[in-house]
């Protein structure tokens, strides 16, 4: 036991110092400081298990020496030495967190030692206490964030919901106008044009609807055993004819023979392409655009296929460490109004995490960002492609 007496009266210093001396039982090792100021230094150097101080100190009162104390070794139980005169002040910082106070008159070897052993065994529950408290309110918190979430959920499938059967009204009228404008032997290019800008808002606004019901995953969920490299594929040939437009040079590295995968194919692909949509944006910025797609296969011990990764990655900016765990929040976003909704990533985590798989990103040798995604394997097939 490493203990630490402040004291600037030597015979009283003398005198715990021999009290505690007198048990046999433990390995002791007391060290003496005359003020605060030869204290603080002796806690900076070394660590203490326990502290007995005085009240009155040549450069510090009472309170101070305590508050000194506590905010350079929290952890450090403090007992109080008072004379009689100041035994109201050592029970008031008994209250703000002291352990205990001895009183000089009357301390003996017995009542020292055991102040002592209590107040180490009293700090260490505190502080264990403290700890889960901590971690109890971290616990809430993402309890609080998690309803937070469910209720924008609900909200937003709600929402979504009303205005889709609209738009699809808003889509026939559209469509029938067109035609009709078409069939016009008196065509109007102006009206032809405004019926097009109308389109492509209709567009715009149908796809966030359809994304914000994603995300709500109100839409259910169709299980079926799926070749992974086949439906990223499919995603690929989606989205490809726009990143052709846009000058990215993509490759994939697919692992052949992987086992069959229970999924929700179209949710699966539609993940894939909101990475690569993603990808496609922050490659905007960039003149070396490239984005590479990987599947390989994730073994146990035994060597035996315990899932299957996915990895989408690209060589744009990436993102800063700090902005990492905004990433999946709901409406996140650092584009421009119209460009994105902020719901992808938080599509994506959802779609991964109803299929058990996990979802990780990390910095890319492309320079971008790498996206890592696992599937469990619940079912050993081998292909034949
Ligand atoms: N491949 C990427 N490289 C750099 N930043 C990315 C990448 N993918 C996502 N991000 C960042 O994460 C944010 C959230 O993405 P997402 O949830 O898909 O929403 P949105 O694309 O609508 O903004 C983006 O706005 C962007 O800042
Ligand atoms: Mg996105």
């Amino acid at each position: 036991m490493k203990i630490l007496i402040i004291e600037d009266n030597p015979a009283d210093a003398n005198l715990a110092k021999e009290y505690i001396l007198d048990s046999d039982s433990e390995n002791i090792d007391i060290s003496v400081a005359e003020d605060l100021q030869q204290a603080v230094d002796l806690l900076n150097s070394r660590s203490f298990d326990v502290l007995l101080t005085d009240l009155n100190l040549p450069d510090a009162s009472g309170d101070e020496t305590f508050k000194t104390i506590s905010r350079i070794a929290p952890a450090l139980p403090i007992v109080i030495l008072s004379g009689n005169d100041d035994e109201e002040k050592a029970s008031a910082l008994v209250a703000e967190g002291a352990q205990d106070y001895l009183i000089k008159a009357d301390f003996n070897a017995n009542t020292i030692r055991r102040a002592l052993r209590y107040a180490i065994e009293r700090k260490s529950l505190v502080m264990s206490l403290e700890e889960k408290n901590f971690a109890l309110a971290q616990a809430q918190e993402k309890l609080i964030y998690a309803a937070k979430l469910e209720s924008t959920g609900q909200i937003a499938a709600g929402v979504a919901h009303e205005v889709k059967n609209p738009l699809a009204v808003i889509q026939l009228g559209l469509e029938s106008l067109m035609a009709f404008n078409e069939k016009n032997p008196d065509r109007d290019e102006t009206e032809a044009k405004i019926l097009g800008r109308i389109q492509t808002a209709l567009d715009r606004a149908t796809g966030i609807i359809n994304e914000l019901l994603d995300f709500s995953s109100d839409t259910a969920f169709e299980w079926e055993y799926g070749n992974i490299n086949q439906t990223i594929e499919r995603a690929i040939s989606l989205i490809a004819p726009q990143l052709e437009k846009s000058d990215i040079a993509f490759e994939t590295f697919f692992t052949k023979k992987l086992p069959l995968i229970r999924m929700d194919r179209l949710k699966i692909e539609q993940s894939v392409i909101n990475l690569m949509i993603n990808a496609s944006h922050a490659l905007e910025t960039v003149a070396d655009k490239k984005i590479q797609i990987k599947t390989d296969p994730v073994c146990d011990d035994t060597g035996e296929i315990v899932s299957v990764r996915i990895t989408v990655e690209d060589s744009g900016p990436g993102i800063e460490p700090e902005d990492k765990p905004k990433i999946f929040d709901a409406f996140y976003t650092t584009k421009e109004p119209g460009k994105g909704t902020g719901l992808g990533m938080t599509v994506v985590q959802s779609i991964i995490k109803f299929h058990s798989g996990t979802i990780q990103l990390n910095e890319s040798e492309l320079g971008g960002l790498r996206v890592e995604m696992t599937l469990p394997v619940t079912y050993h097939e081998d292909l034949t492609n």
